[in-house]
């Protein structure tokens, strides 16, 4: 602080007490301000270029929209990319950042993705398959992550209004991504399923979403 004032005052050349009383604030205050814990909307500004700024995802679908994604569920995802728990070619580059380290930043990131509008026009897939994938999803899905595949519980999350490809690539990893918490007959049940079951159940997933007009 003390620099920032000689800096200030050096080059206005001016000296008087008034002026230095001004200076001791304006610096205090321009201090703290850089002291201040980051808001959400800042530290997403490095995720941007991927996410989109909406957080709807990539427009192709390949990278997940996290808006309106569940909080709990992301607190924990940023947390598993920053262990290196969960890997992926995108995301490890920036999960090097110290934010996925620092438990304040990753609530206020999470808080700040799980209050946006969720992507009303995500890439939606075969609409042919659809109707094949709804049996499984009520029989299989439906019980954890709701219905209308809203999620449930604190950290169960939304598969409503994700992209298509990106659902479809999780599918393929379903036991892992589900771990100890989906019973063990879930995992077998999933990698039993056909590749064209998968479409199907990806599509269904997909297309919970909402038509806009
Ligand atoms: C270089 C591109 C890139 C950048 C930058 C990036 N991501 Fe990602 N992100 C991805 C990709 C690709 C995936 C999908 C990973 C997978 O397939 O498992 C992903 C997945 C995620 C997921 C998991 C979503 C889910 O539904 O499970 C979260 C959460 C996430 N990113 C948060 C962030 C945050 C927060 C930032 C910024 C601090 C960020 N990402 C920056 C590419 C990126
Ligand atoms: C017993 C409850 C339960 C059941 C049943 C269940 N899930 Fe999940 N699912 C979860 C939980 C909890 C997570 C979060 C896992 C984590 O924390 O990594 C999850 C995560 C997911 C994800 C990752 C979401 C993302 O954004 O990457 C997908 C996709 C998914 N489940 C699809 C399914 C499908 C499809 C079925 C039915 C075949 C299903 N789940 C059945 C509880 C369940």
């Amino acid at each position: 602080m003390l620099g920032c004032m000689k800096e200030i005052a050096a080059r206005l050349a001016l000296r008087s007490l008034a002026v230095s009383c001004l200076l001791a604030w304006a610096c205090g205050a321009r201090a703290q301000v850089a002291s201040a814990a980051p808001d959400g909307k800042s530290l997403y500004a490095a995720c941007v270029v991927c996410h989109q700024p909406n957080a709807g995802g990539s427009p192709d679908g390949i990278i997940p929209s996290l808006a309106g994604q569940r909080r709990d569920y992301l607190i924990a995802q940023l947390g598993a990319f920053g262990a290196r728990e969960r890997r992926a070619p995108g995301m490890d580059v920036v999960a090097a950042h110290t934010t996925f380290r620092d438990h304040d930043r990753m609530r206020t990131l999470a808080g700040y993705l799980a209050a946006l509008p969720p992507n009303p026009d995500p890439v939606r897939g075969p609409a042919e398959s659809v109707a094949a994938g709804a049996s499984v999803y009520r029989g299989r899905c439906a019980l954890c992550h709701g219905a209308q595949g809203h999620g449930g519980g604190r950290d169960v999350p939304v598969l409503a209004c994700q992209h298509y490809p990106y659902l479809r690539r999780q599918l393929d990893v379903l036991p892992a991504v589900h771990g100890k918490l989906a019973p063990r007959t879930l995992g077998t049940a999933t990698q039993t399923l056909s590749p064209e079951f998968k479409d199907a159940l990806a599509a269904y997933i997909a297309h919970l979403c909402p038509e806009h007009p």
